[in-house]
């Protein structure tokens, strides 16, 4: 793949912050050699094969239509783990066991290495519980419900099965050749990353809706959450620099990686608030206003990239109760963080009863924190999760 190298940083603390990066050439063979210019990077064949094989997809799935779940499963690179984590329901029809007999069926063909796990499984409540890691759970002491929660519980089975890197992409995505293009940029973003702390985030190039007309596609750039949300979290970063700033592009992106070393250290926020929360959370702890605990992280540093795709993003449209949703979680992260500023939540909060998402005299949600995993005995984990988790599957 040939893409920019980062053509300009904001700097907070131990934390870089690239400005989106383009993609020239999806393939760009076995060539490593310097490309035509000096500000871009060509990551070969054989560099992007070495990073997936040491790479999980982990698909957080919620009775999406496994049309679409059998696209992504085709578009993920043989190498990379496949681990899907499901909340979807059981009854009355047993929706999980329709994605494991597709996964099943996939495997016969290509028989990859894939794990699938239902969070709700009461044997990995067992297996967390165990080990002391609570913060997940609702009151029933079962995994809560959340797309926050399951990509933590993909991120454990990552790191259980040894993979330094852990990717996510959504289930209900419409282009098998997008996703492929996704994990290709992962790869790409971990071979120009010059810490072990990193993230890779993805920048959809256009993000199509149906016109009026119902006719045609209009090639947008935005959705309507990502906007705003990009703004405040760029509001929160101008506050400490000083300087205004658009750097900020993907606060809202479910398509991301981290490596494992960075994933284990950060507090994630529930639900849909898990992707801006992600950025949040890497101010706090990187970003030298509150101490840390991670030293070694703050002497290597932390670089979040953001590059952006040629394939367009075709999802699955939710409605506009999922928009409220998630720009209330969105937005309500950054209002409720240690390190925002009051003017800034004055913002927020006059943005969120001006368009009655919240009722007057009320905050945006405080979501609740799921704590980070680092400290979690892996080995006592798996061993319980083997023994009871009786919907998790492991093939390949
Ligand atoms: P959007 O694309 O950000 O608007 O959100 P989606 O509704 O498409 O959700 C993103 C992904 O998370 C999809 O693959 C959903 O099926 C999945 N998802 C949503 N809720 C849950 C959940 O509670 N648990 C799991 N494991 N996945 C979820
Ligand atoms: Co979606």
């Amino acid at each position: 793949m040939k893409l920019d190298l980062p053509r300009y940083t904001e700097r907070f603390g131990a934390i870089s912050l690239h400005g989106v990066q383009r993609v020239y050439e999806l393939d760009s063979a076995f060539n490593e050699g310097r490309p035509a210019s000096e500000a871009i990077r060509s990551v070969g064949n054989a560099e992007i094969s070495e990073i997936e094989r040491k790479m999980a997809i982990v698909i957080p799935i919620k009775g999406e239509r496994l049309k679409l779940l059998e696209g992504v499963l085709s578009g993920i690179p043989h190498d990379c783990l496949t681990i899907i984590v499901s909340n979807s329901p059981r009854q009355p029809v047993d929706r999980f066991k329709l994605e494991k007999e597709a996964l099943d069926q996939f495997n016969r063909f290509v028989g990859k290495n894939t794990l699938i796990l239902h969070q709700k499984d009461p044997g990995l409540s067992d297996a967390l519980k165990e080990v002391g890691y609570t913060s997940i759970f609702g009151p029933d002491d079962i995994v809560r419900n959340g797309k926050a929660e399951g990509m933590v519980i993909g991120m454990l089975l990552a790191k259980m099965a040894g993979k330094e890197y852990v990717g996510f992409i959504d289930a209900d995505n419409y282009i098998p050749g997008s996703v492929n293009e996704y994990v290709k940029i992962f790869a790409s973003g971990i071979a120009m990353s010059n810490t072990p702390y990193t993230m890779v985030r993805i920048s959809w190039i256009y993000k199509p809706k149906w016109s009026e007309s119902g006719q045609t596609h209009e090639m947008r750039k935005w959705g309507r959450v990502s906007e705003i949300t990009n703004q405040y979290l760029n509001d929160l970063v101008s506050y400490y620099t000083g300087f205004e700033t658009e750097v900020m592009r993907t606060g809202n992106s479910g398509e991301h990686c981290l490596s494992m070393k960075l994933a284990e250290l950060l507090t994630y926020s529930s639900g849909f608030s898990v992707e801006p929360y992600e950025v949040v959370n890497i101010l706090e702890e990187f970003g030298g206003i509150l101490p840390t605990e991670n030293q070694d992280a703050m002497d290597k540093g932390i670089e979040i990239m953001q590059v952006e795709t040629r394939n367009p993003h075709f999802h699955e449209e939710k409605g506009d109760d999922h928009l409220n949703e998630m720009v209330n979680g969105s937005l309500g992260c950054i209002y409720h963080s240690k390190i925002c500023p009051p003017r800034l939540r004055d913002k927020i909060s006059e943005w969120l009863h001006g368009r009655e998402i919240i009722q007057e005299g009320h905050e945006p949600d405080l979501l609740k924190n799921i704590s980070s995993f680092k400290n979690i005995d892996m080995h006592q984990f798996a061993k319980i999760l083997h023994d009871r988790a009786i919907s998790f599957v492991h093939s390949g």
